[in-house]
This record gives structure tokens, C-alpha cells and sequence, in this order.
């Protein structure tokens, strides 16, 4: 059997494949809360055989969101539309995951369909937070300072968040540590210019990050599976956040009880020049996973079955994170496992593949 089609055991979660739905953002919220269409989107994905289906980016708290249609769990509310949801994608035998996210600077921002842009505040959006007033680009608005006592608010958000996630029904919950949000604006020392403990050393930089992995992991007990997302280089050709940068702290998270790095990069510095290609990322996984002793897993435009299953068995990663194909294609792992008893129940006696 490929490799990509063999199940995976994290903690108590067995996870039946290795081709998984990477989170998604659809801003398709209201105040919020999840609804049919996310039911129906994730569903689908569940349906089509994905190992594992992550909600998109769930914002921690109403100004963590980066939009105003953000997916959310600030309150009990949040909890019971997200249950219907995890029942479905778990009846398909697939794992319900999580993101668990606070946009940071980038936040109060536009539907990308309306042309992306900042919500301003008569409009419904709102002041962004950040380590420091550094604006992500020339175009952002210019995040708040966050004080000790904001931050410490925010690492108890995360823990709440997590708590309603197992709630709701998640078997899997990852922290988005990555694509310049908040914790990675902490991370790296471009956006991070405090002098507090916050803010300085690496040590300091990475407070958030590791207080924010040890709380949620003593929140959720041993069983669950914890993953963050990183962004494992952000292309800064200076002194930022890089591969030695993430190699040291996935050592640290490990130690914490992160039991997953999900291996991205960039988008916390807007001058950013990525050589895309398929499979893009997949060394900074391969890097981590060795050097940091730590499953993995890649993402960015791997698209085909072979490619996704080469890069498993040479261990470069122990996953395939997959977003825009399974958009194309929400039933890409039956098409690429091949066999029909896979399908569901309902559709074998009628389809030939
Ligand atoms: C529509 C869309 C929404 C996304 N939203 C998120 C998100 O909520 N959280 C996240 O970490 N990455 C997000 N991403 C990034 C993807 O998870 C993924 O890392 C990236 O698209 C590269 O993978 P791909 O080449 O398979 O699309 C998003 C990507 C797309 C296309």
C-alpha cells in the first residue's frame, strides 16, 4: 500500500490516511459562528476521503480575526454549529482538526472577493494588536503595542479556544504559529521590537509561542494530537525568522507537547520573493523533521498522488498537507487511493474508477 494510504497513530488519534485537508480560510461567518457552508465544504472534503479535515483559521478572540467573516471560538456559542460539523466529518471516518488562530497586525481586513484592503472601524473593523506598532506593510494599519497583560489575555484565549475545540468535537487541534499572524510577528525579530520579556533574545521572542503550546497542551491533557504551523523561513534577507530559527524552537515545542510541525512559510515580510514550484516547502519540512526529531508535515503545491507519496516514503515529511487541490478536487484521495471499497458505502455499487 502506498505510503500516503497508510493510517497514522498521533497520541490516541489513529488518522486512517495521510492526505490531509490543509486549513482554508472561507470568510463565510457571521459573528463567528459556523453554518451550512462550512458543514458542506469540510463535509465534502471528509467525504472524499481525506485522512484528515482542518477548520480553517478560528479566531481566539473578535479582534484575532482577519476579517470580520472569520471563523471563531471566543464564546460557548461558538461550540454547538462546529459539533454537527465534527459529527459528520468523524461519521465519514475521517479526523475533525482545528486551527487555532489570532491574526495580530493583519487583522480587520476585507473579504478577499471585495478586494482585500482594511476594514476600518466605521465599517465594522477594528484596531489591529501586534508585539510592536509595526505595520505589515505600507498599505496595513498600524497595529496597537500590545501590554503585558493584553498578551497574557490572549494565551488564556487560546487555552479557552482549545478547551471548547475538544467540545466541539475536534480530535486535532494545531496552532498557527505561521503567515505573520500574531505569534509569528512575536517570533521574528522584524516585527518584534520589544524590550520586555517579550521581546529581544530568541528566548524572549519565543515566550509567546511556548507559553501558548504548554497552556493548551495542559488544558487538553496527553491524548489529543498538537500541532503548530509555522513558517519555517519568511524569506527576510537580514536577521529574520529562519530555518536554524525554526529547527531551535520545534526542538523546544516538541518538548512542550507539540507533537507535529506543519512545515509553511513566509507572509511576515511583504517584500517576500518565493521561487514557487511543486513541493515548494518540502525541504523545510525534511529539515525539520531531522534536525528537530519531529513528525512533520509539508505543504504547498504538491498536487499529484505519486509526488505526495514519493515525499512520505523518502521521509522528507509524515503528511501532505493539501488546500487548493482539494478545492479543485474535494474527492482527491479516493480518486488517488483507487480502490473502490474506500468509497462510500452509498456510491460503490454504482461507480467504476
Ligand atoms: C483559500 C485559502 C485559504 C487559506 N487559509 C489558510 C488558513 O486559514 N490557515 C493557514 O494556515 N493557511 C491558509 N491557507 C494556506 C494553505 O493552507 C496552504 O498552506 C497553501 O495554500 C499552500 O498549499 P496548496 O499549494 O496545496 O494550496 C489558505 C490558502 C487558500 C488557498
Amino acid at each position: 500500500m502506498p505510503k500516503l494510504f497508510e493510517s497514522i497513530t498521533i497520541r490516541k488519534e489513529i488518522i486512517k490516511n495521510r492526505a490531509w485537508v490543509s486549513p482554508m480560510c472561507t470568510y463565510s461567518s457571521n459573528d463567528g459562528m459556523a453554518n451550512d457552508w462550512h458543514l458542506v465544504h469540510l463535509g465534502s472534503r471528509a467525504m472524499g476521503g481525506a485522512g484528515l479535515v482542518m477548520m480553517e483559521a478560528t479566531a481566539v478572540s473578535p479582534e484575532g480575526r482577519i476579517s470580520p467573516w472569520d471563523m471563531g471560538l471566543w464564546k460557548d456559542k461558538h461550540i454547538e454549529p462546529m459539533k454537527k460539523i465534527t459529527n459528520f466529518i468523524s461519521e465519514c471516518g475521517s479526523t475533525p482538526a482545528i486551527q487555532l488562530a489570532h491574526a495580530g497586525r493583519k487583522a480587520s481586513t476585507n473579504r478577499p472577493w471585495l478586494g482585500g484592503g482594511n476594514v476600518e472601524k466605521e465599517s465594522g473593523g477594528w484596531d489591529p494588536v501586534g508585539p510592536s506598532n509595526i505595520p505589515y506593510s505600507n498599505k496595513s494599519l498600524i497595529p496597537k503595542e500590545l501590554k503585558t497583560n493584553e498578551i497574557e489575555k490572549i494565551i488564556e484565549d487560546f487555552v479557552l479556544a482549545s478547551k471548547r475545540s475538544i467540545e466541539a468535537g475536534f480530535k486535532v487541534i494545531e496552532l498557527h504559529f505561521a503567515h505573520g499572524y500574531l505569534v509569528h510577528e512575536f517570533l521574528s525579530p522584524i516585527s518584534n521590537h520589544r524590550e520586555d520579556e517579550y521581546g529581544g533574545n530568541f528566548e524572549n521572542r519565543i515566550l509567546l509561542a511556548t507559553t501558548i503550546a504548554s497552556s493548551v497542551r495542559e488544558e487538553i491533557g496527553n491524548d489529543i494530537p498538537l500541532f503548530a504551523r509555522l513558517s519555517v523561513t519568511e524569506y527576510f534577507p537580514g536577521e529574520g525568522w529562519d530555518l536554524e530559527s525554526s529547527i531551535k524552537l520545534s526542538k523546544n515545542l516538541k518538548l512542550l507537547g507539540i507533537d507535529l510541525i506543519d512545515c509553511s512559510s513566509g507572509a511576515n515580510y511583504s517584500e517576500q520573493e518565493i521561487k514557487l514550484k511543486p513541493g515548494y516547502q518540502v525541504n523545510l519540512s525534511q529539515q525539520i523533521k531531522n534536525q528537530a526529531n519531529i513528525l512533520t508535515g509539508a505543504v504547498g503545491l504538491i498536487t499529484e498522488p505519486e509526488h505526495a507519496d514519493l515525499i512520505l516514503e523518502s521521509e522528507e515529511a509524515d503528511a501532505i498537507f493539501m488546500a487548493r487541490e482539494y478545492l479543485r478536487n474535494p474527492y482527491w484521495a479516493l480518486y488517488a487511493e483507487k480502490n473502490k471499497a474506500s468509497w462510500p458505502l452509498q456510491y460503490q455499487r454504482s461507480i467504476d474508477i
